[in-house]
């Protein structure tokens, strides 16, 4: 990748996108190409064409995705598949049809099978049945990193894909009808401690075992991904550590300073018991993550105090 490519990161007000632009623009890539969803509707293939066709970028950045936690995922399940399959095809055959030099395209670790072997390797990917409450997104999520391996052996594109862990940080969702759990406690400690209430619920047991990566980590990855790997298979990005959700809740308490007491509503879903990624495969490329979880947390939550009145609530 040249300093003066043509990059079009898509999705850029996202909490992936706008850390990738962050990154790229701290590395000297001066050429980012962006457009707002209400811009550019990624699910309308005509406008899609028509975008690529005049702006031609050199790289893509595929970051734009109907994105939710559990509840979102499973009321609407129709919309997540919908929409994110229309978005990659489309967003991948014009980046084949304009000869794009590299696009990355983003899955998740969500879509690996409910039941994969932990911590979780880049071939446990298709090999049993998925989470039930965001099956459908896994399963456009998965249809988008397996096109990305056909365009590569059909027409030899350089269509690489990565599979992130939980992330969080600046930017991210906090709209509790739709948040990943991270920024939804983010919230719902801080709101509790300006409104002075007693206790804060937290959905599910807080038993089940997650991983979080700080988001400007990850699109550093992303962005060494982008310069060093054009293998066919994804590649896992994580910190390879994990926490209870109980201990997550009590580093986002303690950093938030919420004095107030923790209710479990277990009539909740959990999800995924465990969800641990094998990183093996990127610190064998040469990349490993920097900030860790409490450092992460601190500075997520001084973005969101900071931004209170912008973020998406
Ligand atoms: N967040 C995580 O923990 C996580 C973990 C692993 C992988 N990922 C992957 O990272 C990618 C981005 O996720 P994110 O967390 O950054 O989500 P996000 O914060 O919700 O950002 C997604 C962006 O895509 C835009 N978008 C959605 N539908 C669009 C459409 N039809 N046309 C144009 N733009 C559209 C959104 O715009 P509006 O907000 O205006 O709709 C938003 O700016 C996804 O592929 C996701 O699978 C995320």
């Amino acid at each position: 990748m040249n300093k003066t490519d043509k990059i079009y990161v898509a999705g850029h007000k996202g909490l992936v996108g706008s850390a990738i632009v962050r990154n790229l623009e701290s590395k000297g890539y001066t050429n980012i190409v962006k457009r707002t969803h209400k811009e550019l509707d990624l699910t309308n293939q005509a406008a899609v064409y028509d975008f690529f066709e005049k702006e031609k970028p050199d790289v893509v950045v595929l970051a734009a995705a109907k994105v939710g936690g559990i509840n979102a995922n499973n009321t609407t399940p129709a919309e997540f598949a919908y929409e994110n399959m229309q978005i990659q095809c489309n967003v991948i055959n014009a980046a084949h049809v304009n000869k794009v030099k590299k696009l990355l395209f983003l899955g998740s670790t969500c879509i690996y099978p409910k039941m994969a072997p932990q911590p979780i390797p880049e071939d446990a990917l298709l090999t049993g049945p998925l989470e039930v409450t965001n099956e459908a997104y896994a399963i456009a999520k998965i249809s988008g990193l397996e096109m990305c391996k056909f365009y590569k052996r059909q027409y030899g594109d350089d269509f690489i894909s990565c599979m992130p862990t939980n992330l969080y940080g600046p930017h991210d969702n906090y709209d509790l009808a739709g948040s990943h759990v991270m920024p939804a406690m983010i919230r719902k400690f801080h709101d509790a401690k300006v409104n002075g209430a007693k206790s804060v619920e937290l959905w599910g047991t807080g038993s089940p075992l997650r991983e979080f990566l700080y988001v400007d980590d990850m699109a550093d990855a992303c962005v060494f991904l982008l310069e060093n790997y054009s293998g066919e298979q994804h590649v896992n990005i994580g910190t390879g550590k994990e926490v209870t959700i109980k201990e997550l809740a009590e580093t986002v308490k303690k950093t938030v300073g919420y004095e107030g007491e923790i209710v479990w509503n277990s009539a909740m879903p959990d999800g995924t018991p465990r969800k641990l990624t094998d990183v093996t495969k990127l610190h064998n490329l040469g990349w490993t993550h920097k900030v860790e979880l409490e450092e992460g947390v601190k500075l997520a939550y001084d973005w969101f105090r900071d931004n209170v009145d912008t973020a998406r609530l």
